[in-house]
């Protein structure tokens, strides 16, 4: 059956995870949430919540995946069977499958940009064009369902003939020729970006580290940024490490993965800044950094337009290797409970996909204002597939950190982590403790109508309510 899957080689589950995590999240998010946060500060708090929430939760996921060798649905079903623990746990696997199903239909329309502007670039459409005129063709791209549609048609696409192919033939190949491929044009873009544009600026905005000039919605953000780079709380990570070599270290491996996903967030930072900063423009553009800042710095450069047209070449790689993660866990599950064929689950899954993705395509023209959802919640139905994703994916990590850390026994964990005492106890400090508050803050942010006072108030709420529950909850060859 194909829960005995196994990747063709110990590091392939690096490779897997970290195309999983390099994404639109490294090369778009990142750079604009840094830039509207003003630079060093925020990179600090992000890297710190790599370290101490991002990790431990990556090596319990990681854990509850090889531990169930099943898909996310099945796997959770598995683990709280085998181990005696509360059905209720399962919750992590449906509410994963849910969440990579909605973050997959926008995450592809977006992507979808990408495939616009590459196409923008290698035409010379933008060469010389002046800021107005790339500003509004932002817009009219926005404005354009069809357009959008194409777009987000092809990619969602390419992703499901990945998956479809299965993990070996589709997945596995894929990523071992566009991992390489990726990271040779990061390089190529970098040393164009050092070279026209204004590195020392860059680097003395990304590294000059002043914790006065973060605010508190900079921090909670850095948070739910790490969070979302990392893949984490959604099943991905999990689908993937079901298929984990039992050789392969799960702490040393999720180290690998944070320093890397970190390592090309930094770079990718470095080469979009020295360009922006070069052409003289503001770092806090929001989310057009990418997608308006950016062409306007190219247009101004010798070989601007096939470094950018390159350079949106592999946001959208990054995008597919990232898309193809979030099909896998429901793919996984069709062809698991319901013994269908990968082709047919995968194309199931990305049907599915694509239609909600046709939500996400109509709130940038037809719906942008004015529909039921404005009415009823201010927001684009769009927004309110963000909204809901945001507060799915820190609650998912919430629930992995405390089902690895208070449900599952000492000798499961020890098992599959194979590590000292002194890790050991770290580890399990940090998922049942500090891991579980820190989320409940970055899921109390997602919260925006709830102010002043009663964020505290809830906060302190919901720490007791999932401390309680996951004491409720532990086994009983668990309590020590
Ligand atoms: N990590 C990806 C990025 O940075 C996005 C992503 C892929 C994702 N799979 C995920 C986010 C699963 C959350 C959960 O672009």
């Amino acid at each position: 059956m194909s829960s005995t899957k196994i990747w063709t080689h110990k590091g392939t589950f690096l490779l897997a995870a970290v195309g999983s995590a390099v994404g639109l999240g490294n090369l778009w998010r990142f750079p604009y949430l840094t830039g509207e946060n003003g630079g060093g500060a925020f990179i600090l708090v992000y890297a710190l919540t790599i370290a101490v929430v991002g990790i431990p939760i990556l090596i319990a996921e990681t854990l509850l995946g090889r531990a169930s060798r099943k898909s996310p649905i099945m796997g959770m079903k598995y683990l709280t069977e085998s181990h005696g623990t509360s059905r209720h746990w399962q919750v992590i696997g449906w509410m994963g499958a849910s969440a990579a199903f909605i973050i997959l239909s926008f995450y592809s329309v977006i992507a979808g940009w990408a495939i616009h502007y590459t196409w923008l670039m290698f035409s010379g459409q933008l060469s010389g064009a002046s800021a107005d005129v790339i500003s509004a063709s932002f817009g009219e791209l926005l404005a354009s369902p069809n357009q959008l549609l194409l777009y987000h048609t092809l990619f969602m696409l390419a992703s499901a003939l990945i998956v479809g192919m299965g993990i070996h033939k589709g997945i596995e190949n894929g990523l071992r020729f566009m991992m390489p491929a990726l990271f040779i044009i990061l390089m190529i873009v970098l040393a164009y970006g050092v070279m026209t544009g204004d590195a020392v600026a860059a680097i003395k905005f990304l590294f000059t580290f002043n914790l006065n000039d973060l605010s508190l919605e900079g921090w909670l953000q850095a948070m739910g940024q790490s969070f979302f780079t990392l893949s984490l709380g959604m099943g991905a990570i999990m689908a993937y490490g079901a298929y984990m070599s039992k050789e392969a270290s799960l702490t040393r491996t999720a180290i690998s993965i944070a320093l890397v996903d970190t390592a090309i967030a930094l770079i990718a930072g470095i080469a979009i800044f020295s360009l922006v900063f070069g052409a003289g423009m503001d770092a806090g553009q929001g989310p057009g950094l990418m997608f308006v800042t950016l062409p306007i710095a190219f247009a101004d450069l010798p070989g601007g337009a096939l470094l950018g047209g390159v350079f949106f070449i592999l946001v959208i790689g990054a995008a597919l290797t990232s898309a193809i993660s979030l099909v896998e866990p429901v793919a996984a599950f069709l062809v698991e409970r319901f013994g269908f064929s990968r082709p047919l689950a995968t194309s199931i899954m990305a049907g599915l996909c694509w239609l909600l993705g046709l939500l996400t395509v109509f709130s940038f023209n037809l719906w942008s204002e004015g529909t039921w959802t404005h009415q009823l919640f201010g927001r684009s139905p769009f927004e309110i597939l963000e909204f809901l994703t945001n507060i799915m994916m820190p609650l998912g990590g919430l629930l992995i950190a405390l089902f690895a850390g208070w449900a599952l026994s000492r000798e499961e964990v020890l098992n599959e982590m194979d590590t000292n005492d002194r890790w050991f106890h770290t580890w399990q400090f940090l998922v049942r403790f500090i891991a579980p508050t820190a989320v409940a803050f970055v899921f109390l942010r997602t919260l925006p109508q709830v102010e002043g006072y009663l964020i505290p108030a809830l906060g302190a709420a919901l720490i007791t309510a999932a401390f309680t529950a996951g004491r409720t909850f532990a086994t009983r060859q668990n309590k020590v």
